[in-house]
Parts: C-alpha cells; structure tokens; sequence
C-alpha cells in the first residue's frame, strides 16, 4: 500500500474514507478538505466535537457534499444506550472518571484550585460540573466527554465527576443514565495500549471494529 504524506497525491477517486487518528489540530486541517469531496470521514479525536462552531461546520460540509461522519466509540462504551434513551425522557446522564491522585497531577483544575493530591489518602471527588468545564480542568478527559456529549446530544444533559482515588486500578469511567427507559450503568477500567501507553487499548480496538462495521453489510449499535 502507498505511504502519502501530503492529502493532495491521495487518489480520491478510489477513496472509501479517510481515517484521522493523529489530532484535533489534524482533524481541523483534513476534515473540510475530506469532506468538500464527498469521502467520508472517522475521525478519532473526538474532543474537537466540543466546540460546537467546528461541529457545525463539519455537518454543513457533509450534508453538502453527502460525505458522513464516523466517530468510533474510542475508550467509552454507553453511547448507543445515551443515544437510545434520548428518545424518550432522559432524568440525567452522568460521567465519573476515576484516577490515582498522581495521574491527575498536572490537570489544570487541580493547580488552579492548589488541591494537594499527596493529602488524598482515600476516595474523593475533586470536581463536579458540565463537560465544558471539566475538559477545561481536565484535558486528558477530553475525548470520552465529548463522545458523551454527542450521544446526549446536549452539553447541559451531562454532569461530570472526576474522582482522585489512591486506590483506584487505573483510569475507570462509569456512566450512568436514568430515564424512562430505566437504568443504565456502566464501569470500564481501561487497560493502556501495548504499543502506545498513553492510550487506552479499547480505542484503537474501536477504530477497528466501526471500520469492520462500515464494510459489513450487517450494522448494529
Ligand atoms: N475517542 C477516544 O476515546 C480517543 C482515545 C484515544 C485517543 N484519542 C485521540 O486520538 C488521537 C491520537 O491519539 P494517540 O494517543 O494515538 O496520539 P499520539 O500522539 O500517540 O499519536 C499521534 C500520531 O499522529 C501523528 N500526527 C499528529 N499530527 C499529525 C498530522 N497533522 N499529520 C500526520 N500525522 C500527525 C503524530 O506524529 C503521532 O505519530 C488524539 O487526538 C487523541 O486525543 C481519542
């Protein structure tokens, strides 16, 4: 397979989609280059999806050109179920991430608000807010809120709790979402990718997995 390092050698014609797996500021440059052409696009770093004027530009693109937009499930589960239960009435969708103190140490809230994460000797909440915020205080939280956001399909339905846990088993995300449709929870503990430690596994897993999706004539979820 050709290595292309610029976009513009791409034989577009013969495009099925163009996968970005790099960066927001990535994503930023390809998607309405991608997009004005008709060719679909899975875009990974789904926190780009939290500022609503680039969202919106990525929409009126598509609808343009007919291209569409696949954002995988990355390193959270839930979304079919938050995305379902909007259809009815929705009581409240919730997010808690939980980490060591010390995987939490450069985040901007917790330098903000001189919290001192040596002081945590069990379980507890250090903020509570809208994802907005909590991506402002807590950068590397970005990409799960953003998806939840998408799939709650309103920024004001999520709450986000961030929690400091010494003995936490690593990065745990539970959501939960109360409506008419009943209860739904769910607890992931990421384990880190083999070859990227940074990432969560499960992220690169779902790339996989919407990629085998799209090329499926059977689509689930
Ligand atoms: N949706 C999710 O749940 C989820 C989970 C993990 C990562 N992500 C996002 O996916 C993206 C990639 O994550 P990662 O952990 O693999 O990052 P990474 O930094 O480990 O790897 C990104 C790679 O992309 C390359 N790159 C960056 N900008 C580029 C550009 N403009 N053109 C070509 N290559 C470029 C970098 O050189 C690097 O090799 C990030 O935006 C991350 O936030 C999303």
């Amino acid at each position: 397979m050709p290595i292309h390092t610029d976009l513009a050698t791409l034989k577009w014609d013969r495009l099925d989609a163009v996968l970005e797996a790099a960066s927001q500021a990535a994503l930023r440059t390809i998607a309405p280059q991608v997009l004005d052409r008709g060719v679909d696009l899975v875009a990974l770093s789904a926190g780009a999806t939290l500022d609503a004027g680039f969202l919106s530009s990525l929409l009126t693109a598509a609808q343009a050109s007919g291209a569409r937009i696949w954002v995988p499930s990355g390193a959270i589960g839930a979304l079919d179920v938050v995305r379902a239960a909007r259809v009815g009435e929705v009581k409240s969708i919730t997010l808690t991430t939980t980490k060591p103190p010390v995987a939490l140490a450069d985040a901007p809230w917790v330098v903000d608000q001189g919290i001192d994460l040596s002081s945590i000797d069990s379980r507890q909440a250090i903020f509570s807010g809208g994802p907005v915020d909590a991506v402002r205080g807590f950068p590397q939280n970005v990409n799960v809120a953003a998806l939840l956001t998408l799939a709650a399909d309103d920024p004001d339905r999520l709450r986000v709790t961030v929690v400091a846990d010494p003995d936490a088993p690593g990065n745990v995300h539970e959501v939960e979402a109360l409506g008419s449709f009943g209860t739904m929870r769910l607890r992931l503990e990421n384990r880190p990718s083999e070859t990227n430690p940074k990432t969560s596994a499960l992220a690169a897993q779902s790339v996989i997995a919407l990629l085998r999706q799209l090329g499926s004539p059977l689509r689930f979820g």
